[in-house]
Formats: C-alpha cells, structure tokens, sequence
C-alpha cells in the first residue's frame, strides 16, 4: 500500500467514502493512487497542466497497479472536467491565489461540488475571504508539520455558515481556532515571528505606504494577541 506524506495523508483524511474526485496539480499523482488503492474513492481523475508532471503520475498509476479506477487529464485547472463529473476537488501544494484563479474561472464545475480540499502553500486567508465570499463554508481544518514546513488545510461544503468570520478566524482558521488544534500555538509564534520581520523591515523604511502597513500590521496583531489570550491561553511576546 502506498504510504503517503502527513500533508499528504491529512488531505485525504477529508475525502469522503466512495467520491469521485478530481485532484488539481497532481504532478506525482501519489493521492489520486492512494485514493484508489485504499478504495476510499470511486474514481479519481488526476490532472496538471503541464505534461511532465502528468506523465509521472500515468507511471506512479501504472506501478501501483491502479488505472482502472485512476484515468488523467492534461489541462489547465478545472477546465478539463464536465460539470458534475466528479463531486470532490483536491487541490494541495500551491498558492491560494492560484487556488482561487482556478475555482473561479470553472463556475460551472464549482456549483456541482460537495467538497472542495485545498491546501494552500501560501494564502490561507485568501481562501478563507473566497470561500465565505462565494458561500462555502470552512467545515474542518487541519494543520500538519512536516520536514519543519506547516501546511493548512481548509475543507469547505456548499452553503454559507451561521457567523461571519472575524479577521483572526481568516488569518488563522476559525476550525483550528475553535477546536485548539495542538499546532496552532506554534505555528502562531511562528507567524509571530515573521510578522516582527517584517515589521522591522518596515520600520526602516520612511515611506508614507511603510507607515501605513506598519499601522495595520500592528493592529492585525493587537487583535490576533488579544484572540488567542481568550480562546487559548496564549500570549505572544
Ligand atoms: C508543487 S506541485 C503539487 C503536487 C501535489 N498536488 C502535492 O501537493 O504534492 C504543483 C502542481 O500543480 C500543477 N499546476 C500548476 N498550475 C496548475 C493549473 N492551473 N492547473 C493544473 N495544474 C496546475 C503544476 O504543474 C505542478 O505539477
């Protein structure tokens, strides 16, 4: 069986028992083949726009023996698929505002969805302001650190949630602030610690424009300080 990455692994945690799947840049196609082979999905469509990366996972497909229940596609984001050929996306390791370009530009693909799992590299928040903006609601997350590097991952369903989220639940996660996940400590010292970077970039500058992102900079947080001093008991030095 093949054994995955903790990234990797955590994102197929969310996909659903017997899905049809889609994954997004794919590249190796080591999700789509464990999707198979652990027989979590039904089928699972493995896509990329570029040919090389899409050539490495036909042959990962073909090593671990599951072409019958994995096929490929070469295109660009959700373009190669039908509306309502498959009801869960995967689309893991780049950057939220990619994730966003491709969700957008495929309406049709999007509206016929039950789950999307995104884990962006970069951009978090982003997806979080795209996903409460485009009435998907954030319905888990998770956190994983592997080789010293965090990924977040966001699962959103159809429909909008009963409260808006306030700026620290798009910053950090409104699942991984209300569940406590056990990493979120860390990982907000380490944001902490490259907003104080940047901050000290910043003040060196004489900018008008430096000023003002040094002010709300500071403010983002005040606010983040005074969240996680409530909700966990943490307070940022
Ligand atoms: C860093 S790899 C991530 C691979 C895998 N999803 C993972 O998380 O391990 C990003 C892949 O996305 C593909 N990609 C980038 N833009 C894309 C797009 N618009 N549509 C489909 N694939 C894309 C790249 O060719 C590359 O293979």
């Amino acid at each position: 069986m093949i054994k995955l990455s903790q990234r990797l692994q955590a994102i197929a945690n969310f996909v659903p028992e017997g899905a049809k799947v889609a994954d997004i840049g794919t590249d190796h196609g080591f999700l789509p083949c464990y999707l198979a082979q652990s027989g979590q999905a039904e089928l699972v469509i493995a896509c990329d726009v570029n040919a090389q990366p899409l050539s490495l996972a036909q042959k990962n497909i073909a090593d671990y023996n599951v072409s019958d229940k994995v096929s490929t596609r070469l295109g660009n984001g959700l373009a190669v698929l039908k509306p309502g050929e498959v009801d869960t996306v995967t689309i893991a390791g780049m950057g939220g505002a990619l994730m966003i370009d491709i969700l957008d530009a495929s309406p049709n693909v999007v509206d016929r969805l039950k789950r999307i799992v995104l884990q962006p590299n970069v951009g978090a928040e982003a997806v979080r302001v795209w996903a409460e903006k485009n009435r998907w609601q954030i319905v888990a997350e998770d956190l994983v650190k592997e080789n010293d590097i965090f990924s977040v991952i966001i699962v959103l369903e159809q429909g909008r949630s009963d409260r808006f989220m306030s700026a620290t639940d798009l910053y950090l996660g409104p699942k991984l602030l209300a569940e406590h996940h056990p990493l979120l400590g860390l990982y907000i010292s380490e944001e902490w610690e490259k907003a104080q970077y940047i901050l000290a970039q910043l003040a060196q500058s004489d900018s008008e424009e430096s000023r003002k992102k040094e002010k709300q900079l500071r403010q983002k947080w005040e606010d983040i300080n005074g969240v996680i001093k409530c909700k966990l008991g943490v307070t940022l030095s």
